[in-house]
């Protein structure tokens, strides 16, 4: 089988030099890699590089090997356009259809996914200029992956840093492996809760879950990949956070509601997969309680929490967002999970049976997908992003 073939593009951004460890992931890993720098680009790391690592020709313009007609041959013979860092300059080019060298011809004729991996500072990103041209290019159908926030040129931190070329590589495995399918989320918001709350009881103290967040990172990596822009509320999951992903860590379950509710606001999707706690203590101590001789300790006052996934399914924030819930049963698995959708007020449910060595934590999962339409897809035994896959399918079947 002919090895699949991707076009790194390279813009002129400080982080160029990370994109040879990308452009070395792709090539061990079985693909044909034919680098396009963009002439800021060779400013950071040179042509002999780029041709060295690939095994292939390099150039930025149009005019080399004319005969060839690169300019469209490259992007028409593509199976994966990935352009990493991506500059504020490139990401205008290409939001605005420019061909004025040969990324900018490449990303024209290419018919293939496209995933951009912009990097640059926290103003250039932020600025409505950058953040239009991002939504235009989500708007076609482009994957443009979220910064990540941390160390940027010179003393500067903030959000803007190109994710790991490790992340970036995960992305365009996954795109690759979508295959015609594509980026059907792409144009979407989707926001993601994931991990178990904590409620403080003093300062040492807390009453929590065993929710390890795991299920909720793979919704969010594979929403990612397809396409999706991601909100993931992360309450305390002692993960990595997935490349291109927003996320807003919380503690509480009264933290949690806030943040969902609001990046719920402008969301096509809400999957509330996160373990949210339905009571916290009714009294916080300000020191820690300590023991006392002789004496038994006082009994531990609860009061319920807000039901976050009912209060945004019943106050949806634009017409046809679609909700998620989660329900982690340990009995009557299929009967509790229909009254809980009903209850709930939900479009899906997914009902998955836990216990003390089931789910939590796992690297896999087994579950049942109930729809309000009465529907039911069962999603055998396998890993987390087989089911967060599933998921997708029904939300964007939903949102279609
Ligand atoms: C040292 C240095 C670092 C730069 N880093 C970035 C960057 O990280 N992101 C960005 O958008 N522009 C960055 N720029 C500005 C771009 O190089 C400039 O906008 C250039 O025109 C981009 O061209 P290109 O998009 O064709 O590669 C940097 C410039 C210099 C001199």
């Amino acid at each position: 089988m002919d090895k699949p073939k991707v076009v790194l593009g390279v813009s002129g951004g400080i982080a160029a030099y990370k994109a040879c460890e990308l452009l070395r992931r792709l090539t061990e890993s079985g693909h044909d890699v034919r680098v396009v720098p963009t002439a800021s680009a060779l400013h950071f790391v040179g042509a002999a590089t780029w041709s060295a690592l690939s095994g292939n020709p390099v150039s930025t313009e149009v005019w080399d090997d004319v005969h060839e007609v690169p300019h469209v041959r490259i992007g028409q013979q593509a199976d994966l356009v990935v352009v990493a860092p991506a500059t504020a300059d490139t990401l205008a080019r290409a939001a605005h259809g420019l061909a004025d060298d040969l990324l900018t011809n490449t990303l024209l004729t290419a018919r293939c996914p496209v995933v951009f991996a912009p990097a640059m500072h926290t103003e250039m990103w932020e600025h409505p200029a950058t953040q239009d041209n991002v939504a235009t290019l989500r708007a076609r159908g482009a994957v443009v992956v979220e910064p990540a926030v941390g160390r940027l040129t010179g003393v500067d931190t903030g959000k803007g840093r190109l994710p790991d070329p490790a992340e970036i590589f995960e992305v365009c495995r996954r795109v690759l492996a979508r295959g015609t399918a594509g980026p059907d989320l792409a144009g979407r918001h989707v926001v993601v809760s994931a991990g178990g709350t904590r409620e403080p009881l003093d300062p040492v103290r807390f009453l929590g879950n065993r929710s390890s967040g795991k299920q909720g990172y793979a919704l969010a990596r594979t929403a990612a990949a397809r396409g999706a822009r991601v909100t993931l509320v992360a309450a305390n999951a002692a993960l990595p956070d997935p490349a291109g992903v927003d996320v807003v860590p919380v503690g509480t379950a009264l933290e949690l509601r806030e943040a969902v509710i609001r990046a719920a606001a402008d969301a096509d999707a809400v999957v509330m997969a996160a373990a949210v706690a339905d009571f916290r203590p009714a009294a916080y101590a300000a020191g820690k309680i300590k023991k006392k001789d002789g004496q038994e300790p006082e009994p531990v006052a609860l009061v319920r929490n807000p039901d976050v996934l009912a209060e945004i399914a019943a106050g949806r924030a634009r017409p046809g967002q679609v909700i998620v819930g989660f329900a982690a049963e340990t009995d009557d698995v299929l009967a509790n999970g229909r009254a809980k959708l009903k209850r709930k007020g939900c479009d899906l449910l997914v009902v998955n049976e836990v216990g003390e060595r089931r789910t939590f934590g796992s690297e896999e999962n087994e579950a049942v997908v109930l729809g309000a339409d009465g529907s039911e897809t069962p999603v055998p035994h396998g890993p987390k992003e087989a089911l967060a896959d599933t998921v997708w399918d029904l939300v964007a079947g939903r949102l279609a």
